[in-house]
């Protein structure tokens, strides 16, 4: 395992069991860790907008005894195109003892690991969301016992970050993974993290299917998840054209019967009612949507403690 965790790609099954396993322990042990992150700072980069990434990471740090800064980008020498990122992550490696970033390309966080001294977390890029997922596997570990053998069905946008995750994470873990996509690049994962799926799940004997009909995607499957259809880096003037490829993908009451009686719905937020899911849908009994935003809470814990070597 790395010391920083960029995408799940890097991470083997047994780190992922592990990091899930910390979150439930911490989850239910919070008073154990009250000074876990005493004396330590996190510094928090966005370039984008956050609910839950950055309201959980900065209380997880001050449920530790630690510290969080939230830096805006766009207000920095880096965001005004005046400083490089590699004199950032420089810099910034001499006050704080671990990083959070959240950006749109990739790249940045992979050179903001490149040149700091100390651990780098991505909070999410255009590529990948990895904290989400580890948050979401330790949400379904904690439903349904066991993450081995469940089918995990994915509708929508699958040209982004959440199925890239989901995709790098659940064949490792002998999770099933069935995508429900329009047909083409724009909308299906990227070959590359296919082809790293379907490596992994010879290994562990699951299937990665990838279908153009929302039906076949979800049948018998044990969770159905969405995400936004206008991901934070989608330009607006391409509303009208995603919508109308993704409609036929909108999670519905009809679509989630096609799914075993005891599926869960499941969605990163934030949610749109009525666009990648019906209210019915999100608001309904199946719906873990709020399990989901609370793990990222004790999940961001187990991740910065890892990364810090503390546990
Ligand atoms: N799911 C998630 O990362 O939410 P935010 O964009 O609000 O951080
Ligand atoms: N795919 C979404 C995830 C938001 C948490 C986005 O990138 O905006």
């Amino acid at each position: 395992m790395t010391r920083h965790l960029l995408t799940l790609n890097d991470w083997s099954a047994e780190a992922i069991e592990e990091i899930i396993a910390h979150g439930l322990y911490i989850k239910h042990h919070r008073s154990e860790f009250a000074q876990a992150m005493a004396g330590r700072t996190l510094l928090m980069l966005f370039e984008k907008p956050s609910l839950r990434t950055r309201v959980s990471f900065e209380t997880g740090m001050e449920q530790m005894g630690g510290h969080a800064i939230y830096y805006d980008v766009s207000t920095s020498p880096m965001g005004k195109g005046k400083e490089s990122i590699a004199d950032v992550a420089r810099t910034v490696s001499r006050y704080v003892d671990i990083i959070m970033a959240r950006t749109y390309e990739h790249t940045t966080i992979e050179e903001l690991a490149h040149y700091a001294t100390v651990p780098v977390i991505n909070g999410l890029s255009n590529f990948s969301h990895p904290c989400q997922i580890l948050g979401d596997l330790m949400t379904l570990k904690e439903k349904k016992g066991t993450l081995a053998g469940l089918k995990l069905a994915y509708l929508g946008d699958a040209h982004n970050n959440v199925t890239h995750s989901l995709l790098f994470a659940c064949p490792k873990v002998g999770m099933h993974i069935s995508i429900g996509c329009p047909a083409g690049p724009k909308y299906e994962p990227l070959p590359d993290v296919l082809a790293s799926a379907r490596a992994a799940a010879q290994a562990t004997g699951v299937s990665v299917d990838v279908h153009h009909q929302p039906e076949a995607a979800v049948d018998g499957a044990d969770v159905v998840y969405t995400d936004s259809w206008m991901s934070y880096h989608i330009p607006e003037d391409e509303r009208q054209e995603r919508f109308a490829a993704l409609g036929p993908f909108q999670v519905t009451s009809d679509l989630m019967k096609r799914a075993k009686p005891d599926a869960v719905f499941m969605h990163c937020l934030p949610a749109q009612r009525g666009v990648e899911q019906t209210a019915e849908v999100i608001d309904g009994p199946q719906s873990i949507v709020f399990d989901q935003a609370e793990n990222r809470l004790h999940i961001q814990k187990a991740i910065i403690l890892k990364l810090m070597g503390r546990l």
